[in-house]
């Protein structure tokens, strides 16, 4: 018999802790974590989820993963969340002029934001491909939008999200025509409370700096209510669209 599961990848992320903790406590669903750091999924309510630790995020590392999660032939998975996010670390801080841009620092963010993404969608697809609707979520950001760009800055973020944007753009079509039961969605959560956003929230403006429960249940309110449509959603937490 079927058991319809989430998967959280990135699972280490606030806003993913906040999804996994939502889906124990309020659905019926199956949980699957996967992330570089277990530790928070240690807690006895977690004890029936299963909990994938990775050294990285190599594609034979993606390939293992998703290779374990195959042994069981009852899990289906309906929804995924991909949290992947590098804005900033001991070593990278957004730029704010071009002369900052550094090309080890705009590798780094673009193998985070884009090419770890991208990989796992690209492994996962031929898994998720079938009869059943899944949904897949890609966190992006409203920096990403190459129209709503009115303030620069932040060169190689920016980048990474508007790059993982065309790439979701590309596959969203390919996949209307090859598994047609997923649906994708590129989400931008607002400013949320997380390390990402730690070293700027002062510039917040009141009432705008969400906690991860918050933007948790919107994002699951956002996916239950999204059709398979054949396209990727670019979306905020309102569910509003956001320009490309
Ligand atoms: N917080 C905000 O204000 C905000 C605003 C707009 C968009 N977003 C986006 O929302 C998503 C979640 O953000 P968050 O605030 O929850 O972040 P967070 O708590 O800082 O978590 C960071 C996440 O990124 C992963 N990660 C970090 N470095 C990585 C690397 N070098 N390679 C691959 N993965 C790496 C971590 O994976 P592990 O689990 O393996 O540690 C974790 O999933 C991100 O895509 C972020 O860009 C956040």
């Amino acid at each position: 018999m079927a058991n319809p599961t989430t998967l959280i990848i990135g699972a280490n992320s606030e806003i993913a802790k906040a999804l996994a903790l939502q889906t124990v406590n309020k659905s019926n669903n199956g949980l699957i974590v996967i992330t570089r750091d277990p530790s928070f999924y240690l807690q006895p309510l977690f004890r029936n989820s299963k909990v994938i630790t990775l050294a990285d995020y190599q594609e034979y590392s993606i390939n293992e993963a998703i290779d374990s999660i195959k042994e069981n032939k009852a899990t289906l998975i309906t929804n995924v969340f991909i949290c992947h996010g590098l804005l900033h670390n001991q070593h990278i801080t957004p730029e704010k002029r071009l002369q900052a841009f550094d090309v080890d620092s705009f590798t780094e963010v673009m193998n985070a934001n884009t090419i770890t993404p991208m990989l796992w969608l690209k492994n996962l697809v031929p898994y998720l491909s079938g009869k059943e609707t899944c949904k897949v979520v890609i966190f992006s950001a409203r920096v990403g939008s190459i129209a709503d760009n009115k303030i620069g800055g932040w060169y190689s973020y920016r980048a990474s999200k508007a790059a993982t944007n065309m790439l979701l753009k590309t596959a969203a079509i390919e996949l209307a025509r090859t598994a047609k039961n997923i649906k994708l969605i590129s989400f931008h959560p607002g400013t949320t409370d997380s390390p990402l956003s730690k070293p700027f929230q002062k510039n917040v403006p009141e009432g705008k700096l969400f906690t991860s429960e918050f933007v948790a249940s919107q994002l699951f309110a956002i996916v239950d209510n999204s059709e398979l449509d054949g396209e990727v959603s670019f979306v905020d937490w309102q569910g509003k669209s956001i320009p490309w």
